[in-house]
């Protein structure tokens, strides 16, 4: 595996003719870091879920360079899809929509319908432009960690995830820290009205401006679509330390909230964000360091409120959960 810390022009068409071979390229987007793979290509999604230990049949979602390759991938896809594309694309949301025959079951996990997405990070539209050059269709990538485990948001957390199980020709392209820092937001558009499978920084309220209409959150109507969404599972996101929303800090526990709120006597402070923004950009990265310092517990004050707060607060109920 080798760490490419100067994406050039070069570099960047090195990392598409190695998915082009079928190896994989691990790429900065601006909500956290994938392992990307070519979509069309079985033993390279296989190899994606061999280094990540991900359980078969969990869903890849397919990156593009932009809205125009959407129909590839995607039929059906209904107006206010479109949309939303318009409004958000490039950016941290991926659309749920029904498949074509170029998503392959070992991409959609057999479903009928494929999440695709156009992230807006430079390297990552620059690397699929590149591949997209090359003949190449998509790029599927999961957050680059091990399952279950924090999305890394550097190239160094990538490495440190994924390292022991990449192969010698594989590649991490460090394109600095990731600007929004939580997963996109996922949007079901299989239905006459969209709804929000996971909460991110496209937020409800912003969806909902852009339809003028409103929309429900974590809709998982299981009569009509039948969608396994592994970030659904209730124990995701989670570092080693033990993670709590109630309670107060001992000596020694780690402590992370608002720089507003104070430091109780004896935490450790491991994160000061000054906004909600800010605050779902370092928090992946703060869990990061509670597991280097070896804390056992680590007790975080939600944000309040609406927009990505929503998102903050789905992470962490997510990363508390009881294993
Ligand atoms: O921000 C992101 O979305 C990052 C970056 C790398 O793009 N990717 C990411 O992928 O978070 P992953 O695989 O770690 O999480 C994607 C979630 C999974 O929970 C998966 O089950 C769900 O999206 N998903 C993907 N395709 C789906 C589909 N066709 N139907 C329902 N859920 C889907
Ligand atoms: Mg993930």
């Amino acid at each position: 595996m080798s760490i490419i810390s100067n994406c050039t022009a070069s570099a960047i068409k090195d990392a598409a003719a190695a998915l082009v071979k079928g190896d994989l390229v691990a790429f900065p987007t601006e909500t956290v870091y994938g392992l990307g793979a070519d979509a069309t290509i079985e033993d390279a999604i296989a190899r994606i879920y061999k280094v990540k230990g991900r359980p078969k049949g969990h869903p890849l979602i397919v990156h593009i360079s932009s809205l125009g390759n959407l129909d590839k991938w995607a039929s059906n896809i209904p107006e206010y899809a479109v949309k939303l594309a318009r409004a958000f694309w490039p950016g941290p949301m991926t659309l749920i929509l029904p498949r074509t025959d170029l998503a392959k079951d070992f991409i959609t996990g057999s479903q009928d319908n494929v999440g695709v997405r156009v992230p807006s990070h430079t390297v990552a539209l620059a690397l699929l432009k590149e591949f997209e050059s090359l003949g190449g269709l998509g790029v599927a990538a999961p957050s680059a960690n091990r399952f279950g485990a924090v999305s890394p948001t550097s190239a160094t957390a990538v490495e440190i995830e994924l390292a022991d199980y990449l192969s010698q020709n594989d590649q991490i392209l460090d394109g600095g820290p990731c600007l929004v820092g939580v997963e996109s937001t996922i949007i079901n558009c299989t239905q006459s009205k969209p709804s929000i499978l996971r909460p991110g920084a496209v937020t409800k309220e912003m969806i909902e401006d852009t339809l003028r209409i409103s929309i429900d959150l974590n809709n998982l109507d299981s009569e009509s679509i039948q969608i396994k969404v592994a970030g659904l599972l209730e124990s995701h996101y989670a570092p080693n330390a033990k993670i709590f929303l109630t309670g107060s800090p001992s000596l020694g526990d780690g402590f992370i909230a608002l720089d507003s709120i104070a430091t109780p006597t004896g935490a450790l402070r491991l994160s000061s964000p000054k906004t909600n923004e800010e605050y779902a950009r370092v928090l992946y990265e703060a869990f990061r360091l509670a597991d280097f310092k070896g804390l056992r517990r680590v007790f975080v004050i939600p944000p309040t409120g609406e927009g990505i707060a929503v998102a903050i607060n789905d992470r962490l109920s997510k990363s508390a959960f009881e294993k």
